[in-house]
């Protein structure tokens, strides 16, 4: 619509200045030295929710950080769209890879570089600055309502209670979501699934105290060799986890689905190129798309123990660690391969050592239905905007409260992320394209408007 893209050209300028500002909080949830930070940022979304043309805008608070709820409500005839970002970031670490600072954004070669800019502040902010567009030309075609969370990151501990006492208030059609990535600018899609995750701890003990290396050597079991042995089994020679009942829960997709799923354009030598890689690695009978799409997966992500400071130091260790995590397809259950992972564990650890095993954190994963009237009118924005249909992906990545509002609110999501798979989330230099945010920003009113004829 004309009169949209007369007002957004004509402030584009502050809404990127806008966004720059929030960069600059480091409302990193996992680092409580953040604390005061991620309440900051939440105020501040708040604020600019009202600015933008909300009628109210409230931080509700939960044992954690608060949640950000705000509404434009039009008329009782117009159907509502329920839109869920998070304002925390993920730590920054290692901040000696970043070229610049993390919460010092910086726009290069037509990026913005901070942390958050594209998980997921430059995001749902496109949602704010969309409202802000209708409101100010007067085009308002759904009620909107928002939910910004600050604990995404940390595994949303506290949302889901949120969720369950405040169904009323989050009563809505859809939930419209951007926190997912799009294969390319070129080729604009929309993710119709997420996995599901189940995220462990492992702690390997072995003597009661670290002990000299040389003196007893060779005659005690090394926690941290046990624990390499016991990762090392995870995966057969097939690349597939070995973990018994792993796959047995896993939905087979058809010939038919398989086949459309890897019709999406991906380029394997920019693929390794980008990443540095000289070969690919997976679980053998199945391509990268589906192997990050359709496969459950076991990542170890993180290891320590012993002695790792400067120079050598002769020792056995008294203890090794890791984190273990899990990508998990539709049908598995968190809880259930939590304990399968447990009991393996354990069960395979060499005599010698004992094992704990800590859930971390977990959730299901989600498909969302392309029959849908919101998923239609997702595409037909898209197309008005990129001129092009967008191509169904699955992703890889995981947001598992869209599994619970499909529980508790019986609301089906639409993925419609604007980032990129190389934006870098989670790693240094996360970047976020202005155009990505631009375009972003120009599409969601379509959306808006979409739906809105389409649910008549
Ligand atoms: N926005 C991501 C999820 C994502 C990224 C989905 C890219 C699809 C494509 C989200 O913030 C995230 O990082 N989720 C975590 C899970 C959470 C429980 C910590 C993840 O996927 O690791
Ligand atoms: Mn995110
Ligand atoms: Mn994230």
């Amino acid at each position: 619509m004309q009169v949209w893209k007369e007002f957004q050209e004509k402030n584009k300028d502050r809404f990127l200045e806008e966004l720059l500002e929030m960069l600059r909080i480091p409302s990193v949830s996992a680092d409580t030295t953040h604390k005061d930070d991620v309440r900051a940022c939440a105020e501040m979304v708040r604020q600019r929710l009202l600015e933008a043309g909300a009628d109210q805008a409230a931080l509700h608070e939960t044992k954690g950080y608060p949640i950000v709820y705000g509404e434009k409500i039009v008329g009782p005839d117009a159907p509502t769209i329920l839109v869920y970002g998070h304002y925390d970031v993920q730590p920054p670490d290692p901040l000696e890879l970043w070229k610049s600072a993390p919460f010092e954004p910086a726009i290069r070669d037509g990026k913005i570089y901070a942390r958050g800019a594209c998980d997921d502040k430059g995001q749902f902010y496109m949602h704010v600055k969309a409202l802000e567009t209708m409101t100010k030309t007067d085009t308002v075609a759904c009620n909107v309502k928002f939910m910004i969370e600050g604990e995404e990151e940390v595994g949303s501990q506290h949302l889901e209670d949120f969720v369950r006492e405040n169904k009323a208030l989050l009563k809505a059609d859809v939930v419209l979501i951007s926190d997912t990535s799009m294969i390319s600018m070129e080729h604009p899609s929309l993710e119709t699934g997420l996995r599901g995750l189940a995220y462990l701890e492992v702690e390997i003990t072995g003597p009661n105290r670290d002990l000299h290396s040389g003196v007893y050597g060779g005659a005690v079991a090394n926690p941290i060799q046990a624990l390499s042995e016991m990762i090392a089994s995870l995966h057969d020679q097939d690349n597939r986890v070995t973990i018994p009942g792993f796959y047995d829960a896993v939905d087979a997709l058809s010939e038919q689905e398989r086949k459309q799923l890897n019709e999406a354009p991906f380029d394997e030598k920019a693929y390794k190129a980008d990443l540095g890689v000289k070969a690919l690695w997976g679980e053998k009978g199945y391509t990268t798309l589906e192997r990050t799409g359709i496969r459950p997966t076991l990542e170890v992500n993180g290891i320590w123990g012993g002695y790792t400071g400067e120079g050598a130091k002769t020792v056995l260790p008294a203890k090794a660690f890791a984190k273990i995590s899990m990508r998990l397809v539709p049908h598995q259950k968190s809880r259930e391969i939590e304990k399968l992972f447990t009991d393996h564990f354990t069960s395979i650890a060499p005599d010698g050592v004992s094992v704990k095993v800590t859930a971390l954190h977990g959730g299901e994963a989600a498909v969302t239905p392309t029959d849908s009237i919101a998923y239609q009118a997702a595409g037909k924005a898209i197309e008005a905007t990129f001129g092009k249909r967008p191509i169904p992906t699955r992703g890889g990545g995981s947001i598992p409260i869209v599994a619970l509002f499909e529980e508790v609110l019986e609301i089906k999501s639409v993925l419609m992320g604007f980032g990129l798979d190389n934006d870098n989330l989670h790693s240094p230099n996360e970047k976020y394209d202005l155009f990505n945010f631009y375009k972003g920003i120009e599409t969601i009113p379509y959306f808006h408007q979409y739906f809105a004829e389409m649910s008549q």
